[in-house]
């Protein structure tokens, strides 16, 4: 059984790798974890990303459920990614502005959609995101 922080992964709840319960065409993101272990995620089309890192075990704070309240869903998006993703919100833009750690390639993970054309996204949960 493999954990991160205590938490257990996706394969432990349905006791196989994630990527089993989807077909080969499904979308899926890549996130490294604090601890710098990288997960394969897949994604059902149009969900946040910060619900399928949620809802695979990974520990994100994520305190508000997605309404952009709480900046605890910092991530960093792999540079090669960041002209990919549609321009964050003047809303998520106040909302970093709030949170420490912020980089030019930090994003709130409640605000990127899943979609066909992010398919491989690669994402790092940013320091303070992480489940107490
Ligand atoms: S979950 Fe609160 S800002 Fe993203």
């Amino acid at each position: 059984m493999e954990e991160t922080n205590g938490t257990p992964l996706a394969e432990d709840h349905f006791g196989e790798d994630p990527c089993d319960f989807f077909d080969d065409g499904a979308i899926k993101i890549r996130v490294t974890d604090t601890d710098g272990k990288e997960h394969v995620l897949p994604a059902v089309d149009g969900w946040r990303v910060m619900e399928v890192i949620r809802d695979w075990g990974l520990p994100i704070k994520a305190e508000c459920g997605g309404s952009c309240a709480c900046g605890t869903c910092h991530v960093y998006v792999d540079d090669k990614w960041m002209d990919k993703l549609p321009p964050a919100t003047d809303e998520e833009m106040d909302q970093l502005d709030l949170i420490f750690g912020v980089q030019e390639n930090s994003r709130l993970a409640c605000q990127i959609l899943t979609a066909a054309d992010i398919d491989g996204l690669e994402i790092r949960l940013a320091p303070g995101s992480e489940v107490d």
